[in-house]
């Protein structure tokens, strides 16, 4: 395995590719759900293609800098992981080096990134635009993958390829989860002991809005007060930052389930806000 520090360095190994180039964007702390990324970005790679992983906690998609300051990292352990699941190349920046003390150009999506987890993190979408369109013109890979938790950054990232016209084909990666059904996510190590187990209730309420769905229901003021019940008395101590039924494909609210549809939501345990989805 190369681990790659600069945007130089990085020039110089990634061409535009004749065989596969699967990049796997991360912002480090890996866990089983980037561990199945790399494991499908193997088999795409096959024999003669190569497999990239950044991480690159990216300074800036944090609207609070408590939240970035505090965000989980262990290169040494991400690095082992990597090098134990035969990816090819990490690429490690430092923030100086990845981005231009002057820099003064930012790649905004103006539809998507104003609802759902954009319509309280300000500039957090603008943030992941501009990190991945540089990652994907230093590195030009023929794919990258994405984990489908965070539903509304794959629309975007998808939205990016098509309006930009980049070459990349887009991947989606199902949710990794605990046995208790919670969305593996960096976050969850910081979750207290209280709230640990009370955490799963997202997923439980999730499963019971779909029930209500194929079972006819198609309102979604009802599909999603069933997820709302479940949580007040499964998780009382939880707070919802959003819960929305929407669109699968631009993201706006619908009133009645009839086209394929999203039921998206954060919810925040003490300080730590967990986000999980269900299609419909
Ligand atoms: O999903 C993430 O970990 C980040 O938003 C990403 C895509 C690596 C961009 O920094």
């Amino acid at each position: 395995m190369i681990q790659l520090q600069s945007n130089q360095s990085i020039k110089q190994h990634c061409h535009p590719a004749t065989a596969p180039l699967i990049l796997i964007p991360t912002m480090g702390a890996l866990h089983a759900g980037h561990f199945s990324m790399i494991t499908k970005a193997k088999k795409l790679a096959g024999e003669h293609g190569c497999v990239i992983v950044s991480i690159f906690v990216n300074p800036i998609q944090f609207d609070r800098s408590q939240d970035l300051d505090s965000y989980p990292r262990s290169l040494e352990q991400d690095l082992a992981h990597c090098e134990r699941l035969g990816v090819d190349y990490v690429f490690t920046p430092s923030s100086e080096e990845f981005y231009e003390e002057d820099r003064s150009i930012d790649v905004s999506e103006s539809a998507l990134s104003s609802l759902l987890c954009g319509a309280t993190r300000a500039g957090h979408f603008n943030g992941v635009c501009t990190v991945i369109t540089k990652l994907f013109n230093l590195i030009q890979p023929t794919a990258a993958i994405f984990g489908e938790k965070d539903y509304q950054q794959l629309a975007i990232i998808r939205r990016l390829v098509r309006d930009l016209s980049y070459q990349i084909e887009i991947i989606g990666q199902p949710t990794v989860r605990e046995t208790s059904g919670l969305a593996l996510s960096s976050r969850n190590q910081k979750l207290s002991e209280d709230d640990l187990p009370l955490a799963p209730a997202i997923r439980e309420g999730l499963l019971l809005a779909k029930d209500l769905y194929n079972n006819g229901e198609r309102s979604s003021d009802r599909i999603l007060s069933k997820f709302r019940l479940h949580l007040d008395k499964a998780a009382p101590s939880s707070n919802i930052d959003y819960l929305e039924c929407v669109d699968a494909e631009n993201l706006l609210k619908i009133k009645d389930v009839d086209r394929p549809a999203v039921i998206a939501t954060a919810v925040f345990f003490g300080q730590v806000r967990l986000i999980d989805n269900i299609i419909l």
